[in-house]
């Protein structure tokens, strides 16, 4: 072996159990109640846990937005995931009015690749259905970007797709064994509300809240789950935030609808009182925070296996950014910090507060994207033949959160001053050590483009969560 971890309980979606985990090139090669044979490298892990590789599935990485790029480049936001014991991300490609989906693809990769500290996936954005780009689909699926991403909203940035576009493409991605993610809020919609506000003069960051109430999201759900049912699509809703959402992706599950669901920390732990404070514009994404109650449904359909993800929508700027449009909440660029800091505050505020089991965590954070998003068992998991994606984490050692030593390219973080317990204690990817105690020790160019296979609803089994 190169590698043995020894006396740590190993946490894995299915269950708990105390294993010392054998790593040979790269992958998992024993997992065994007693170490046999000699390791060039032990790691003690003695009180601590095992867990698979945390998958965020919603990253976005120098992303033009507004008038700004989003503060980390591949490679400081991938050091940041490696430090947060993330092991892939999956990222976007961007694509352009009348531009190829193959051509945005290729210049996505050029931006990432031999730039990344962990691997990565992206999903295809497709904001226009010209030129051909249907016909593009089984040929990004063969290479291993099975998944496509539509916006509902965002017209104004010439990114929204209407229905017909909708339809089309999770018909023709359904057909060539792919998966849709919708963003949905009804942009028309809440492009009125906005309006409405601004010509009152109401431009105050609460505004935004407010421009933007849970009916947009659920509206949008809704269509999106008709129209998809209609066109045997295979649906997943990104950065779910109501409970109005919420249950109507319930019922389409009971209905036995192919859709899926992802929430983020942000939807889970803050509420859209952070809008009224003296920072309120550092909370602009979008959606908005939600209320208490909408944060209580979250959880509990997160118990229930409704939502099966848990990713960060990783969009940071920094606090000039954020004020560079001018004063109203409408120039705002919109996301949040969030790969780095997922693991603890999910620990914590899931786990830790009995709200989910910690095989409820590793599901929703590592084996569930793996399997939604075509990587399983290669991520994903803790199997004999996997990659040795591992992190050590110390269920018992306190943190509290504190920008100054993240190491995300912004300049605060929503979740600052939050304590709790829960740290990551050591991250590997493909058996390297990448990160230790909080700091990134790897190569930054160690991460690699992942192929990942077609998305597969029967063979799709996500081990229940509740
Ligand atoms: O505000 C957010 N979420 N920014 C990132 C882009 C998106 O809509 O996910
Ligand atoms: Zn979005
Ligand atoms: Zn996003």
């Amino acid at each position: 072996m190169d590698t043995w971890i020894r006396g740590g309980l190993v946490v894995t979606a299915k269950g708990s159990f105390r294993a010392e985990i054998g790593i040979e090139a790269g992958r998992i090669a024993q997992v065994s109640s007693h170490q046999r044979g000699s390791a060039a490298q032990v790691l003690d892990a003695e009180g601590k846990w095992i867990l698979p590789g945390i998958i965020d599935a919603h990253t976005h990485m120098e992303l033009p937005l507004k008038k700004a790029v989003s503060a980390d480049d591949f490679t400081s936001g991938t050091i940041a995931a490696a430090c947060g014991g993330v092991t892939t991300i999956i990222d976007f490609s961007l694509h352009r009015q009348g531009a190829s989906l193959e051509a945005c693809l290729r210049d996505r990769r050029r931006a990432a690749d031999g730039r990344v500290a962990v691997d990565y996936g992206l999903h295809a954005e497709i904001i226009d259905i010209g030129q051909g780009v249907l016909d593009e689909i089984p040929r990004l699926v063969q290479k291993g970007v099975t998944s496509f991403k539509l916006f509902l909203a965002y017209r104004r940035d010439g990114r929204m797709v209407d229905d017909g576009a909708m339809y089309a493409v999770l018909k023709r991605v359904g057909q060539a064994g792919g998966l849709v993610l919708v963003h949905a809020e009804n942009g028309p919609l809440l492009e009125h509300l906005t309006d409405q506000l601004l010509k009152q003069g109401k431009i105050a960051p609460v505004y935004h809240a407010r421009s933007r109430p849970n009916q947009v999201e659920e509206e949008a759900i809704r269509r999106a789950i008709a129209i998809s049912h209609f066109a045997r699509g295979n649906l997943y809703i990104v950065h779910l935030t109501t409970r109005q959402g919420l249950r109507a992706v319930q019922n389409a599950q009971g209905d036995g609808v192919a859709v899926w669901a992802e929430t983020c920390p942000q939807y889970l732990l803050l509420d859209e009182g952070a809008y009224l404070g003296s920072e309120g514009r550092d909370f602009i994404a979008t959606p908005p925070l939600r209320s208490r109650e909408d944060q209580e449904a979250l959880w509990r359909g997160l118990a229930q296996g409704t939502i099966s993800v848990i990713s960060t929508d990783h969009c940071p700027f920094t606090r000039e950014q954020k004020r560079q449009g001018g004063e109203s909440f409408a120039q705002v660029p919109n996301g949040l910090p969030g790969v780095e800091t997922s693991l603890p505050l999910i620990f914590s505020q899931g786990v830790a507060s009995d709200r989910l089991t910690a095989n409820q965590l590793v599901a929703a954070m590592s084996t569930n994207p793996a399997k939604i998003f075509g990587l399983y068992p290669t991520k994903g998991c803790l199997e004999v033949g996997s990659d040795a994606d591992v992190v050590i984490f110390d269920p018992e050692a306190e943190f509290v959160i504190s920008a100054e030593t993240l190491h995300t390219n912004t300049d605060f973080s929503p979740y600052q001053g939050f304590a709790g317990r829960g740290v990551v204690q050591l991250t590997m990817l493909r058996g390297l050590i990448i990160a230790q105690n909080g700091q990134f020790c790897g190569p930054s160019g160690y991460g690699k483009f992942l192929h990942r296979r077609k998305f597969e609803p029967d063979g799709c089994q996500l081990w229940p969560t509740g």
